[in-house]
């Protein structure tokens, strides 16, 4: 097991490189299960869901060749199995995909119940309501979704969501695709990673308009080919560290528009955000201001940008207020933060940070992604040793964190300790 050490208190200075997005290539990934022929994806972030991903297309009988280390082409012209391991896909949430992609493809699949970061209750109903009026039946089973259709193949249709859901925009996108007709879908979400989907399937011969509206129209196809596509950058990622700089950061390969909800907030706090190509300049002099934010979906700000400008707030000046919008309960990471000396209040979705004038380290436990991310921006502005466990959460979505840290001065390491599990198992045995 592995846990990270923190030595904060010193501001960042420098330039980094943001990977592909995770949410683009979560749903790129299990989309290859729809192409007849070599599909090459570059810009693939080395994260553990896209590994966790890759092997189970393996494991289903499609050929996975590593090209470099974030391209790779992927065949999936040979698989059969309509039946995704049971261990790896209640791993990740985006397992879920796979279910679309392999009900488009073969009118049936069984993917099992989806796993990932724990907010609270977190719905599949519009999923599985897309798939109904598509054709299909799907029943829990055994911790499994087993979906079939009739006739072998879904059918057009139009589906109104409930909620602007991502998971479901892009689910029913990969359904729909060579459904037999149009399919028309209302009240989509219209995140980066929903548009790259449609352009990645597009480029392989899919007919989807609308991507990045709140409506998108699906005709159906016979079938796609293989060809080559580039995933776009990750806006959580780079929103990240432009939260992270202390001093004067280049965040480089980004498309800074995707970024301008996260620029605005920082630029209303006092930071300086200068954009230049594909790049952005964040410069921070001295402590920032207070605001308040409301998570939203895109355009909004993002909910998965809230812990880590939770932990900005916690050392700026005055008292900020976050209502988180989208999930009902995000504000695990509170608990972790009070260890460093933040004075958080949380009631209901809305929490309340009082700016101090500095954190002390402390250990914490990383308890999802993004507020293992923020528990690092908090260590890194501490005075002082942390320590964060539990980096597992990190790693699922963010590409060599450390090393990108150490490269803009962060004194951050990895220390592996005992896994207290082996160690009682061994002690049983
Ligand atoms: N919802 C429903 N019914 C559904 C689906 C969603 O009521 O069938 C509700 C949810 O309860 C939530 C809201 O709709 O209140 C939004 O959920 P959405 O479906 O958009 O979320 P998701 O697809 O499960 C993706 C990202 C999350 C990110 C959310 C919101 C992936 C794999 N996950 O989740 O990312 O928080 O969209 O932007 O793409 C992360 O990367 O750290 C992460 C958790």
């Amino acid at each position: 097991m592995k846990k990270y050490v923190i030595h904060g208190g010193r501001p960042l200075y420098g330039k980094v490189e943001i990977s592909g997005a995770k949410n683009a290539a979560v749903g790129i990934i299990p989309a290859a299960l729809l192409v007849e022929g070599p599909c090459r994806i570059e810009n693939i972030p080395e994260i553990s869901d896209v590994d966790l991903l890759l092997d189970i297309l393996k494991e289903l009988g499609g050929k996975v060749r590593v090209v470099n280390r974030t391209t790779v082409e992927v065949d999936c012209s040979a698989v059969r199995c309509q039946s995704v391991p049971y261990d790896k896909g209640r791993k990740l949430r985006a397992s879920y995909y796979l279910l679309g992609a392999m009900l488009g493809r073969f009118g049936a699949a069984e993917v099992p119940l989806p796993g990932g970061c724990d907010f609270g209750s977190r719905p599949i109903d519009q999923h599985l309501k897309g798939f109904a009026a598509l054709g299909a039946n799907v029943e829990v089973k055994n911790g499994y979704m087993c979906a079939t259709t009739e006739h072998g193949r879904l059918k057009g249709n139009q589906i109104y969501l409930d909620v602007a859901s991502v998971g479901a925009t892009m689910n029913l996108m990969l359904a729909a695709v060579l459904a037999q007709g149009t399919t028309i879908i209302e009240n989509t979400a219209k995140e980066p990673h929903i548009v790259d989907l449609a352009n990645f399937l597009n480029s392989m011969g899919a007919d989807i308009t609308g991507a990045g509206t709140d409506v998108i129209k699906i005709r159906g196809v016979e079938k796609l080919r293989g060809g080559e596509y580039s995933i776009i950058p990750d806006q959580i990622e780079a929103g990240t560290y432009m939260a992270a700089a202390g001093g004067e950061v280049r965040v480089c390969n980004i498309i800074p528009k995707h970024m301008e909800c996260i620029t605005a907030k920082l630029v209303e706090m006092g930071a300086e955000v200068d954009e230049e190509g594909d790049a952005l300049i964040v410069r921070r002099h001295g402590p920032l201001q207070r605001t308040n934010i409301k998570t939203m979906f895109y355009p909004g700000f993002p909910t998965d940008m809230h812990p880590q400008i939770a932990a900005v707030l916690c050392l700026a000046r005055g008292t900020s207020v976050i209502t988180e919008g989208v999930w009902d309960n995000r504000y695990r990471y509170t608990e972790e933060f009070r260890r460093l000396g933040a004075k958080i209040q949380v009631d209901g979705k809305i929490a309340i940070i009082e700016g101090v004038e500095r954190l002390t380290g402390a250990p914490m436990e990383a308890c999802d992604l993004r507020a293992g991310a923020a528990m690092i921006i908090a260590g890194l502005a501490a005075q002082g040793t942390s320590e964060i466990s539990n980096v597992k959460h990190i790693e699922r979505g963010y590409e060599d964190i450390i090393g990108k840290l150490s490269g803009i001065g962060a004194d951050i390491r990895v220390v592996e300790v005992p896994d207290p599990e082996q160690k009682r198992t061994s002690a049983a045995g």
